[in-house]
């Protein structure tokens, strides 16, 4: 019985959150919904990035990255600059609330809810995306509040996902 049915992959589960780190003192950061807590001792967290991002690039340069989680009522416009422009073209983080934590690497504060800082203890090259696995080392709650969910996302607010996100193919099974 030999199948694929790409919807099957539409209803698995996920948050929404700004991956962040710095490149030559350049402060940098992507939505990503490919995050995960994997570990509790030592408490780890995964991040998914494409190769092609920027962000990418500053933690395969840095090993180190923070993990900011969004809030549900995050505008598409904040959405838009950090998951559908690159920081090669723009400097994101210009008028964005962050914080600087003990790694030294920007941290979003604007819109989210809590947030991680992670050495990279792992990388596992995926082609077009890089698994990086990080153990936190410093960790935040900013607010309370609801957490952005990925069907949120897409199903609320109507959102899209470029074609680096490695979910990208959710655009066509709505
Ligand atoms: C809803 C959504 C989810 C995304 N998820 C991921 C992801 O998990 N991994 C990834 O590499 N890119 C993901 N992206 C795409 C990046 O955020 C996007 O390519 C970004 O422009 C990269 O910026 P940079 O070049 O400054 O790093 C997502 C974008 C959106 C809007």
């Amino acid at each position: 019985m030999a199948e694929f049915d790409p919807k099957a992959l539409f209803s698995m589960s996920y948050g929404m959150y700004i991956v962040s780190s710095h490149l030559a003192e350049k402060a940098n950061g992507q939505i990503a919904n490919a995050v995960m807590q994997t570990t509790a001792e030592p408490a780890t967290i995964t991040v998914c990035l494409n190769r092609e991002n920027l962000t990418e690039r500053c933690v395969q340069e840095t090993g180190l990255f923070a993990v900011s989680v969004l809030q549900e009522e995050v505008p598409m416009t904040f959405i838009g600059t950090f998951g559908f422009k690159s920081g090669r073209d723009i400097d994101k983080f210009a008028g964005v609330d962050h914080v600087t934590g003990g790694l030294n690497i920007p941290v979003v504060r604007e819109w989210c809810l809590s947030a991680f800082e992670a050495k990279v203890t792992g990388r596992l090259n995926l082609g077009t995306h890089t698994l990086f696995a990080g153990e936190i080392v410093s960790a935040w709650v900013f607010k309370e509040g609801i957490p952005l969910t990925y069907a949120n996302y897409h199903l609320v607010k109507r959102g899209k996902s470029p074609k680096t996100a490695p979910t990208f193919a959710f655009n066509d099974m709505k």
